[in-house]
C-alpha cells in the first residue's frame, strides 16, 4: 500500500502557492495579455465528420461532435495558443498528476437551439468563473474567462449541426482542465492541458418532470468544510458513485447527501435542492442551503434565487435545512414542494425520502409540482431564446 514515505522529500514539502497566479499573469489579473487568445485560435477541420446520431435516443455523454479545444499551458511558457482539432484520444504521460492525485476539474453547461436557428449559452461567464475558482483551488493557472467562452463559441460555431434542433434537447459542453505534471511528486503542477468537449444530449421533459426518489444517509458524505464539494473536481464525483449504488439498493433513484450530526440537507445527487414550504413562523419560503463551503454553487440554483427574489412573491431564503426540519414540517403538512436544480435537468422534483428505514412521501402542490414546473418554463424560455433576457448569450 502506497504511503507518505512513498512521496520524495523535496516533492513532500510543498513551495509556497504565493504568486502562482502571478507566475501566470504578472500584473495579478486574469485579464492579463498572458493568457491565451480567441483570435489566436489554431483550426485544423477534421476530414472525416462523423454522421450525427438520431436526437431521439441519445444517452447522456456518449456521443462526441468531430472537434475539440485543447489549449496546453506550462510553468516555464505559460498559455500557448488555442487550437480547434479533430475529436482524438488524448496522450497522456502515465505520471500524469491528474491521473495520480486527482489534479483536475470540470464544468457543464449547455447550448440550446432557439425557433431561429441562432444557438445561444445560458450565463457562460457563471462557469467560468466557478471554473477559476476550481482551478485555483486544484493549484492549475488562471486563465482569461472571456477568452475562454469566445473559444467556446468558435468551436461550438465549426460544430453548430452537431446543435439538436429541439426545442428541449441540446448540446452538453464539458470544459475540462488536467494537471499534466509528468512526475510522481505531490505539488502544483508545472504543466496543464485545458479542453472542451461537446456532447449532444436529449431532452429531459419526458422523463424529468417525474418526481425522484432518494436515500438520505448520513453513512457517505458528499463534502465537508475546508474540503472542496463547493469546486467541481472530479475526485467529488467519483467517490460518489458507490453511494449513488446503495440508493439504488435501496430502491432509490437518487442519494439526498446529508452533512453533520444535525443531518443537514445539503445536495441531491449532483443537483442543489430547494424547499418550498411553510417556514416556522408561517411564511411561504423557498430554502436552499447556503454556499458554505458543503454546497457547489449551480448557476441553475443561482437563476432560481435571482428569479423568485425578483418575482417577490414570497420569501426566498438561503438557509440551513435539517431533516429533523423536514420531518417536522411534513408531519405539520408544511411542505408544499421539494426539486433539485442543475443545467441537465433545470429542475426535478422530489417525491420520495427515504430517511430512517421510513419513507417519507414529499407532496406536490394540487396537479403536480407547480413552482418546479414555473421554473422549468421561465428558464428553458429564457435558454431557448423564447424570453429575451441578457442571461442568454449568443453563439
Ligand atoms: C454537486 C452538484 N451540485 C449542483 C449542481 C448544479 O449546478 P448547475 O446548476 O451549475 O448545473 C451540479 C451540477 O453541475 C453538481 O455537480
Amino acid at each position: 500500500m502506497a504511503s507518505a514515505s512513498d512521496i520524495p522529500a523535496s516533492a513532500a514539502s510543498p513551495q509556497s502557492l504565493k504568486g502562482f497566479h502571478k507566475d501566470v499573469f504578472p500584473n495579478g489579473t486574469e485579464d492579463s495579455v498572458h493568457s491565451f487568445k480567441a483570435a489566436d485560435l489554431i483550426i485544423e477541420r477534421s476530414q472525416t465528420p462523423k454522421a450525427r446520431p438520431d436526437q431521439t435516443n441519445l444517452v447522456f455523454g456518449t456521443v462526441f461532435t468531430d472537434h475539440m479545444l485543447t489549449i496546453e499551458w506550462t510553468s516555464t511558457g505559460g498559455w500557448e495558443e488555442p487550437h480547434i482539432k479533430p475529436f482524438d484520444n488524448l496522450s497522456l504521460h502515465p505520471a500524469c498528476s491528474a491521473m495520480h492525485y486527482a489534479v483536475q476539474l470540470f464544468e457543464g453547461m449547455k447550448a440550446y437551439r432557439d425557433a431561429d436557428d441562432k444557438v445561444r449559452l445560458f450565463r457562460p461567464m457563471l462557469n467560468m468563473n466557478r471554473m477559476a475558482k476550481s482551478a485555483q483551488r486544484a493549484c492549475l493557472p488562471a486563465f482569461d474567462k472571456a477568452e475562454l467562452v469566445e473559444c467556446i463559441k468558435k468551436l461550438i460555431q465549426l460544430d453548430q449541426e452537431w446543435v439538436p434542433k429541439s426545442n428541449s434537447a441540446s448540446l452538453y459542453i464539458r470544459p475540462t482542465f488536467l494537471g499534466t505534471e509528468p512526475s510522481l511528486g505531490v505539488k502544483k503542477p508545472s504543466r496543464a492541458l485545458l479542453y472542451v468537449i461537446l456532447s449532444p444530449v436529449g431532452s429531459y421533459f419526458s422523463t424529468g418532470a417525474k418526481p425522484v426518489s432518494l436515500w438520505a444517509d448520513s453513512k457517505y458524505v458528499r463534502a465537508w468544510k475546508g474540503g472542496t464539494g463547493d469546486c467541481k473536481m472530479g475526485g467529488n464525483y467519483g467517490a460518489s458513485i458507490y453511494a449513488q449504488y446503495e440508493a439504488v439498493d435501496y430502491g432509490c433513484q437518487q442519494v439526498l447527501w446529508l452533512y453533520g450530526d444535525d443531518h443537514q440537507i445539503t445536495e441531491v445527487g449532483t443537483m442543489n435542492v430547494f424547499l418550498f414550504w411553510t417556514n416556522e413562523e408561517g411564511e411561504e419560503e423557498l430554502s436552499t442551503p447556503p454556499l458554505d463551503g458543503v454546497i457547489l454553487p449551480g448557476i441553475t440554483r443561482q437563476s432560481i434565487l435571482e428569479l423568485t427574489r425578483k418575482w417577490g412573491e414570497f420569501k426566498v431564503c438561503e438557509r440551513h435545512l435539517t431533516m429533523a426540519d423536514l420531518c417536522c414540517a411534513l408531519k405539520e403538512r408544511r411542505v408544499k414542494e421539494m426539486f433539485g436544480s442543475g443545467t441537465a435537468c433545470v429542475v426535478s422534483p422530489v417525491g420520495r425520502i427515504l430517511y430512517q428505514g421510513e419513507n417519507l412521501h414529499i407532496p406536490c402542490q394540487e396537479d403536480g409540482p407547480q413552482l418546479a414546473s414555473r421554473l422549468m418554463k421561465e428558464l428553458t424560455d429564457i435558454q431557448y431564446g423564447r424570453t429575451p433576457s441578457d442571461w442568454s448569450v449568443i453563439v
